[in-house]
């Protein structure tokens, strides 16, 4: 009779690691620095739901069968977004870093993980209304390609729209947020104005190196999901891929705190964690 895995044991300890090594060594997706507690609730929910007993199973179904990689990747990649989340970011955006920006003749900016491309648009949106949007190219990026070819579409479920406004507003916004979209059957589109100077584009934030150099990186809610080890890997690639003085912004609950990076940042805004790299 087979004997349960006990949940934190040895057991699923070594299915995890086969798991995610057979997952790295097949599909170049490599989990194995991510936060051990959402992975290992993630997996399991995988598992049942992909109608399987075991962690090793799930491992044997993504071998063979690319869909359900595809699954598995949607349901470790969390692509939970919204348009001017947390909208006091945005104010801070435009009272310590517009006025930064104002001084370059060219912006780069790059947008890593940025899901189905609502961060992105809430972006474009603030620097058009700063008149920044004509000299800015805005960079986003994302592992999953799935979430990729949903960010190009420019689409947004008409139910949030509502709650978009709303954020909107709170963001600091100057027009009317209805301006920056028509209603379709179904769905709001995003008028083409905004993807003009984005391009979306697969890079993969554990294993991809940095591509070129930028004034602008902003990567919110997304180092969250990755160990200390993890964190620490991507914040170099983030400080190189920075010009100096160039401005770093992150998530509500992300620090750059533990890192030895710290001193070559200084604080635009601790509480919306936005930095400059000035060393
Ligand atoms: C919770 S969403 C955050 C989206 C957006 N930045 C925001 O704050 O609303 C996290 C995104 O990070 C992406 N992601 C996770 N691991 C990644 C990696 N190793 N490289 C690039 N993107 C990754 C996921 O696919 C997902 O779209």
């Amino acid at each position: 009779m087979a004997v349960p895995v006990a949940p934190g044991g040895e057991l699923e300890r070594i299915e995890i690691e086969l798991l995610l090594e057979a997952v790295d060594r097949h599909y170049g997706f490599d989990f194995r620095g991510y936060a051990l507690g959402s992975l290992r609730r993630r997996l399991w929910r995988s598992v049942s739901e992909e109608g399987l007993v075991s962690i090793s199973g799930l491992q044997e179904k993504v071998l063979h069968d690319p869909a359900a990689m595809e699954r598995l990747l949607t349901r470790l990649s969390v692509n939970v977004t919204t348009m001017f989340r947390d909208p006091t970011f945005y104010v801070a955006f435009r009272e310590h870093v517009v006025p930064l920006l104002r001084t370059y003749p060219f912006i780069r900016v790059w947008n890593a993980g940025c899901s189905t491309g609502e961060e992105t648009y809430s972006l474009a949106i603030l620097l058009e209304e700063e008149g920044l949007y004509d000299r800015a190219r805005i960079y986003a990026t994302d592992f999953n390609s799935d979430v990729l070819a949903r960010a190009r579409a420019g689409e947004l479920p008409l139910d949030r729209m509502q709650e978009y406004t709303q954020n909107y507003q709170r963001a600091g916004g100057k027009s009317d947020f209805s301006a920056y979209y028509s209603v379709e059957s179904g769905f709001a589109r995003l008028g083409e104005r905004l993807s003009e100077h984005v391009v979306f584009a697969q890079h993969n934030l554990a294993s991809d190196r940095s591509f070129n150099e930028f004034n602008v990186v902003l990567c919110r809610n997304v180092l969250i999901y990755f160990s200390r080890d993890l964190q620490r890997q991507v914040h170099r690639l983030f400080y190189d891929s920075l010009a100096r003085f160039g401005v770093l912004g992150l998530g509500q609950k992300e620090t750059l705190r533990f890192t030895d990076l710290e001193d070559r940042y200084e604080e635009l805004d601790p509480t919306e964690k936005l930095y400059r790299r000035v060393a």
